[in-house]
């Protein structure tokens, strides 16, 4: 039999449960489970702002990077309601650094909408919390099951690993996500089979902590595994293979340039449009970035200021890949005599408190290399 057609005969249905898998993973994570700063102790129950809180912090970035900022956001606002008063402006700047600023603007408008809607109370469900800004399926699964213990499976990418491995899931990502979603879904534990009663926000965390920790995606430690018996791809010994992905498509490369102004210890910056692309946040001015940009035509697009007269080019460029296009900026500088007036729509700010400023990484790294600082 060729591998696809064994793949269709598998998509009529998910393999039952083996019914020792949710049991052997909830051991192992009784064991072996990671201390998160948003994980009560084992056997507590979950705070529904912590969790939802996490959530939105987990949805692009790694857990190393989250745990700050979540003790941050922790200590400054210990609840949604004081979340929801806060003001949208503070929110962003302390979460200058995380990125995919959309996050931010919708934890604010969300904590909102609890106070207003719930009376601080989060919803349940799924549907309910699927309502909410910012809350999408995957998100509203992890809280539903991690903080209610509702009977649901949140499939993130570690999931996604273990699972296509422990069942040789031959069918490429994106594609197969539906079919993992549903072999996901059987390795949560069975309250008839008594497996156990209802513990689905742990098993998730268990599938998504052996996804980090054992079931990686090079060099996985299987002999460690609790679920190596009964591994599809371990038993065949080409688990490093999955999950089969389909070829990317990356979006183009765009080019611009940024424009590090100083006035003595300032510098000029510009607030982005609210809607978009790091909408809301900080930058120096800049260029358009544009596929096929040149220098030249980039330049056209400095600052217009009486006040300055040559414009540096910065040796090298700066780069950063944003999710749907990477993006290499052409750094220029100018200094300007005391007392020069900040053109329309900017301001002059203390380089020594950029820090309070709500900068994304990229505009971080083109200020750097302008101020000729560590990047
Ligand atoms: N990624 C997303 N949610 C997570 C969680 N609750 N624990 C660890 N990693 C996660």
């Amino acid at each position: 039999m060729t591998s696809s057609a064994a793949t269709k005969i598998k998509r009529r249905k998910a393999p039952e449960a083996a019914s020792g898998r949710p049991v052997l993973l909830l051991e192992w994570y009784d064991r072996h489970r990671r201390r998160l700063p948003w994980r009560p102790p084992a056997g507590e129950r979950a705070d529904p702002y912590r969790v939802w809180l996490s959530e939105i912090m987990l949805q692009q970035t790694g857990v190393k990077t989250v745990g700050p900022y979540f003790e941050k956001f922790l200590a400054r606002w210990p609840d949604v309601e004081a979340l929801g008063r806060a003001s949208l402006d503070d929110v962003l700047r302390m979460w200058a650094g995380l990125g995919y600023y959309s996050r931010a603007r919708n934890l604010h408008a969300c904590a909102v909408a609890v106070l207003r809607d719930h009376r601080g109370v989060f919803p349940d469900t799924e549907q309910g919390l699927q309502a909410l800004p910012g809350i999408g399926p995957y998100t509203a699964s992890a809280i539903a099951a991690i903080a209610f213990d509702r009977r649901t499976m949140p499939v993130d990418g570690n999931i996604e690993r273990v699972v296509s491995r422990l069942f040789a899931v031959e069918e490429p990502l994106p594609q197969a996500k539906p079919f993992i979603q549903q072999l996901a879904a059987t390795l949560l534990g069975d309250a008839r089979a008594g497996d156990e009663k209802s513990r689905a926000g742990d098993s998730a965390q268990a599938l998504m902590d052996l996804g980090s920790s054992i079931c990686t995606p090079k060099k996985p430690a299987c002999a460690l595994c609790p679920l190596n018996d009964d591994c599809a791809a371990c038993v065949r010994g080409d688990q490093e293979t999955f999950p089969r992905k389909a070829p990317k498509k990356s979006g183009a490369l765009r080019r611009g340039a940024a424009f590090v102004v100083t006035r003595g210890d300032e510098l000029l910056v510009r607030t982005r449009p609210e809607k978009g692309l790091l909408g809301g946040m900080t930058e120096v001015p800049g260029s358009d970035w544009l596929a096929g940009h040149d220098d030249n035509a980039a330049l056209q697009q400095a600052p217009v200021h009486k006040g300055i007269t040559r414009w540096h080019r910065k040796a090298g460029v700066v780069t950063h890949v944003f999710t749907h296009f990477p993006l290499e900026l052409v750094v220029y500088t100018a200094k300007v005599a005391a007392r020069t007036r900040a053109p329309a729509g900017m301001r002059w700010v203390p380089v020594a408190t950029l820090a309070d400023e709500a900068l994304p990484n990229v505009m971080r790294k083109a200020i750097a290399h302008g101020l000729g600082l560590q990047g």
